[in-house]
């Protein structure tokens, strides 16, 4: 009986506007041409349940939203979504791909809300049970280029309605992640024109593969 190697778990992160779906896409293309079994999912969501949950968080709303309302609904739609799609990916063999994971919560909740790190340490500890991102792609981008960006294609959301000094944060709070663990992390400078931020991706998923 042959054994099936588990997948890999590849997330990808950014505050708005950075272009994450466009670079999602070529990522996807670029794992399927090297023949890789991929899943692409994203959080909030990826399960029935979950997208209910996104899009409760996710709607503007009149009532404030506690800030532990915010990070155990997004913890919830975690739960779901590492039981139901994430772990029975990786476990038949296929690569997932997740458009945000829990760096989103250290950065969002973290370092935009001020939550106390601590707490969403515990909350990881609890719902992840040591599932961790092999890779991390974090999109950078000065965050008014990407806010502009963001506010030309939709109404904006609960979170995309906050002020720039926010997503300030949310960028630090993400660019201090990938200081303290630059082997899980790939900055890709997301100011560039797009083919140039897609040359970098490609050279991060050719290092993260080895050749
Ligand atoms: P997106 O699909 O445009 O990335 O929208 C998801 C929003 O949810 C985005 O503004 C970031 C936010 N978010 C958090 O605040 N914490 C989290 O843990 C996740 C996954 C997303």
């Amino acid at each position: 009986m042959t054994t099936v190697q588990r997948g890999r778990f590849i997330t990808v992160e950014g505050t708005e506007g950075v272009g994450k779906s466009t670079n999602i896409d070529f990522l996807c293309h670029l794992l399927q041409a090297r023949g890789i079994d991929i899943v692409l999912t994203r959080e909030p969501g990826g399960t029935p349940l979950a997208e209910e949950l996104r899009e409760l968080l996710l709607s503007p709303r009149e009532e404030r939203v506690s800030q532990d309302t915010e990070l155990l609904l997004m913890f919830a739609a975690r739960a779901q979504h590492i039981e139901n799609v994430i772990r029975p990916a990786l476990a038949r063999g296929a690569w997932v791909i997740s458009d945000r994971f829990t760096d989103a919560t250290f950065a969002y909740q973290g370092g935009g809300r001020g939550v106390d790190e601590e707490h969403i340490r515990l909350l990881e500890t609890l719902v992840q049970h040591g599932l961790h991102p092999d890779l991390t792609l974090l999109l950078d981008l000065d965050v008014e280029v990407g806010l502009m960006r963001a506010s030309a294609r939709s109404t904006p959301d609960r979170f995309e309605q906050e002020k720039v000094d926010f997503f300030s944060k949310v960028r630090q709070a993400y660019l201090q992640r990938a200081a303290n663990e630059p082997e899980r992390f790939a900055i890709i400078d997301a100011s560039v024109a797009l083919p140039d931020v897609q040359q970098q991706i490609a050279s991060a998923v050719s290092q993260y593969l080895g050749n």
